[in-house]
C-alpha cells in the first residue's frame, strides 16, 4: 500500500493568508464563497500507516499534526509517527517547520539535495540551529543516483528528479539557479509497482519531467496560480508565477494543457490564496472538473 496524507495543500502564506484581503481570502472570511481553509504545503507518506515520511516541513506543522491523529502512534511516552523528513526545496513554506521538530528524541534524519543543504546551513541556517537541539542526520539526495529507500519506511522507494523552479528569495544563489535547488519525487510501492509523482513547485516541464510523469499512477503537482500574472491582477504583488518558479494552470502551455496528456489521477496541490479554484463553485473549478483534475484539501488521503 502507498498512502499519502495531505497535511497542507496551500502555497506559502496558507489560505486565507493572515494579512490578505484579496477576493478569495476576504470571500472565505466573510463566507461569501464556498471554500475550505488550507495550511501550508506538506504531505506525509507511508506504506503501513504507522511510520511516515514527512515530505516538506511547513510552518503550520503543529496544527497539521494535531489534525492528523495518524501521525501520533503513541507507542511510548515521547513518540512520533515521523520517521524521517524529505525536502523538495529550501523554501520557507517547506522548511521552517523543522524548528518545531527540535524536541525529537534522536537525531532527525533529513533527506535533501546538496543545494538545499547549503541554503539551510547559510541563508537560513536551521540545520545548524537544530544541532543545539535534536541534531540532524543529513542524507544527501543525489539526482544522478537511482531510486533509494528510507530506513523505517518499508516497501517504498523514492526516485528524485531535478526540475525547473527557483531557489528561495533568501538563498545566496537566488538569481543563479543550480541543479538540485528544487526536485520532484516519484514515490513507488515496491510490492505493487504503483507510484505517485509529487512536485509542489514546478516551473515548467522538460522531457525528463514528462517521462517521470508518464509512469505515475497519480500526479500531485503545482497548483499555485491560475494565471501567470495573478498576483498583479489580484492587486497583491508584482511577481509573476514564473518568476517564483511556478507554472500557471490556464492558457497555452499551462498546467491544464500539460495534464491533458495523462489519463491517471491528477491532483493540484500548493494552491496560492489568490487562486480562484479555491472557490469550489467557481467557473475555473468547473473547468478543472471537466478535465478530471482534482484540487487537494488538507487531511485528504490518497491510497494508491
Ligand atoms: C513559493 O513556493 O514560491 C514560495 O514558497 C513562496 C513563499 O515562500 O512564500
Ligand atoms: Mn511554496
Ligand atoms: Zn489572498
Amino acid at each position: 500500500m502507498l498512502k499519502i496524507l495531505v497535511l497542507g495543500s496551500a502555497a506559502g502564506g496558507g489560505y486565507p493568508q493572515w494579512n490578505c484581503n484579496c477576493e478569495t481570502c476576504k470571500g472565505h472570511r466573510e463566507k461569501r464563497i464556498n471554500s475550505t481553509a488550507r495550511t501550508q504545503s506538506s504531505i506525509a507518506v507511508s506504506s503501513d500507516g504507522t511510520n511516515w515520511l514527512l515530505v516538506n516541513a511547513s510552518p503550520d506543522i503543529g496544527q497539521q499534526l494535531r489534525q492528523c491523529q495518524q501521525l501520533q502512534p503513541a507507542r511510548s511516552l515521547r513518540d512520533t509517527g515521523i520517521t524521517a523528513v524529505m525536502l523538495m526545496d529550501s523554501q520557507i513554506d517547506h522548511t521552517t517547520g523543522l524548528l518545531s521538530l527540535r524536541e525529537h528524541h534522536k537525531r532527525l534524519p533529513i533527506y535533501c539535495t546538496r543545494m538545499v543543504h547549503q541554503d539551510l546551513t547559510t541563508g537560513f541556517p536551521v540545520l545548524n540551529m537544530l544541532e543545539h537541539y535534536c541534531g540532524v542526520d543529513w542524507q544527501e539526495i543525489d539526482c544522478n543516483q537511482p531510486a533509494f529507500s528510507v530506513p523505517g519506511i518499508d516497501n517504498l522507494e523514492f526516485e528524485p528528479l531535478m526540475i525547473d523552479s527557483k531557489a528561495p528569495p533568501y538563498s545566496p544563489h537566488r538569481h543563479d539557479p543550480h541543479p538540485g535547488d528544487n526536485i520532484a519525487i516519484t514515490i513507488r510501492d515496491t510490492t505493487s509497482g504503483s507510484s505517485v509523482f509529487y512536485s509542489p513547485g514546478l516551473g515548467g516541464l522538460q522531457d525528463s519531467t514528462r517521462a517521470a510523469m508518464k509512469t505515475a499512477d497519480c500526479l500531485l503537482v503545482d497548483g499555485t496560480t491560475w494565471t501567470n500574472d495573478e498576483m498583479q491582477t489580484r492587486g497583491v504583488g508584482s511577481k509573476l508565477a514564473s518568476e517564483m518558479g511556478h507554472l500557471a494552470q490556464s492558457g497555452s502551455g499551462g498546467m491544464i494543457e500539460e495534464l491533458s496528456h495523462y489519463t491517471c489521477r491528477k491532483i493540484l496541490i500548493h494552491i496560492n490564496n489568490t487562486n480562484p479554484i479555491l472557490d469550489a463553485d467557481s467557473q475555473q473549478r468547473r473547468l478543472l472538473q471537466e478535465q478530471h483534475i482534482e484540487v487537494a484539501e488538507d487531511t485528504m488521503e490518497i491510497v494508491i
